[in-house]
């Protein structure tokens, strides 16, 4: 690692940051930990063949921040953390690897709870759970909250709700255009809920087997061949629910929808993109704040709280997204800043009451 990664530690706003070797499994991880004035760290680990340690700890850095950002705009009471785990998970994931890492984690003593993220599964965290009780996401089957991508589409689908009460005056997607890109764990849920709503719907996905599945409940559902020929239909809801980067300046520029409003994580390519949404018109609500189902059952899971929680908490989305834009309208700053702003804001107020000291 050079002087720029070390630097990058300490001017990134972050708490502490954890290099994890273990030489025998192969395993190199990084735990990032942004803040914990809300609570414990929570946020998953990242199975990923970087191809260098910045890399890594850039991502853990950027991925643990956004976390705290999304916990507190959730309304939980978790910091944000992110663990990085260097390498392919096709190839050099290991039971050994997997409860090397999971030791790791418990010798944080709990200042950071770890769950799923790309490459990893609830089966994953089922062997990491044999060596930390800080793990959420396992299977049922283990007694865990299982699979959450329903819960994040119900969570998407609330936020869209909302955008359409801002823009239309309506909740109601009824005869709205909407196109989702990726109908994974998120987008083929999310395409149930849009689909019972009364919108019309057109898919993309990379995977024809994830197409076909969803046109196994939907027949009628119009296909397009990639993202580029979904977004030059005429759109009234663009739901991108695939890898991060979805808007860059090429999209913003041929963007039908008059709203964004999907699954997928870190959605904005660079952060001048808000303004540039904004500026066409478009409404986007933050991928963060829509996309919290996922957390919200992680938290419900290791609370050990009824599932009917989590999906009660994952409905007032749709409340926080309304706040969001009317505080973004009032302003006069894109919904992304607005969302920012609130998260800080319940840091700083609700973060600060750990000052008031509890006898030992
Ligand atoms: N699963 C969750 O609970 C959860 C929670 C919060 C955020 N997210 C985010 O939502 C997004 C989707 O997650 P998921 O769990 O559904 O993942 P997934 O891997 O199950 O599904 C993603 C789908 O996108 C498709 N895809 C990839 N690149 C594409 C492209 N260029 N064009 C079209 N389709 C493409 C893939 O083939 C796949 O079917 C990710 O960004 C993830 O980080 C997921």
């Amino acid at each position: 690692m050079n002087e720029s990664s070390i630097d990058l530690i300490f001017s990134a706003d972050h708490q502490q940051v954890v290099f994890c070797a273990d030489e025998p499994s192969g395993l190199k991880a990084i735990i990032a930990i942004h803040s914990t004035a809300l609570g414990p760290a929570l946020g998953g680990t990242r199975f990923y063949p970087y191809p260098d340690l910045s890399s890594a700890l850039d991502d853990a850095l950027r991925l643990s921040k956004a976390m705290s950002y999304k916990n507190s705009l959730a309304g939980l009471d978790l910091g944000g953390g992110k663990a990085v785990i260097i390498g392919d998970p096709a190839r050099d994931k290991t039971e050994q690897l997997l409860r090397a890492y999971g030791r790791f984690v418990q010798s944080l003593g709990g200042r950071y709870i770890t769950a799923c993220d790309v490459g990893t599964y609830t089966t994953d965290m089922d062997v990491i759970a044999r060596e930390t009780s800080h793990v959420s996401a396992r299977s049922v089957e283990h007694g865990g909250a299982g699979d959450s991508g329903g819960l994040t589409a119900l969570g998407v689908f609330q936020g869209m709700r909302a955008s359409a009460q801002h823009a239309w005056g309506t909740s109601s997607l009824s005869g709205v255009r909407v196109g989702v890109s990726g109908v994974g764990k998120v987008g083929r849920h999310l395409v149930d809920y849009i689909v019972a709503d009364g919108a019309s719907v057109v898919i993309t996905d990379l995977d024809q087997k994830a197409v076909d599945r969803v046109r196994t409940t939907h027949p009628l559902l119009d296909v397009a061949p990639d993202t580029v020929s979904l977004l030059a239909q005429d759109l009234d809801i663009y739901a991108p629910c695939a890898l991060g980067g979805a808007l860059d300046d090429p999209t913003v520029a041929i963007l039908s929808a008059r709203i964004v409003c999907g699954g997928a994580n870190n959605q904005l390519a660079h952060p001048d993109i808000g303004k540039a949404l904004a500026d066409r018109g478009i409404l986007y609500a933050p991928d963060y704040l829509v996309n919290a189902g996922g957390v919200i059952q992680c938290e419900n899971e290791v609370g050990g709280f009824p599932a009917q929680r989590a999906r009660g908490m994952t409905e007032r989305i749709f409340d926080t997204t309304l706040r969001v834009l009317e505080l973004a309208g009032a302003d006069g700053v894109p919904p992304v800043v607005a969302a920012d702003r609130l998260a800080e804001r319940r840091m700083a107020s609700v973060g600060r009451l750990t000052a008031i000291r509890l006898p030992t």
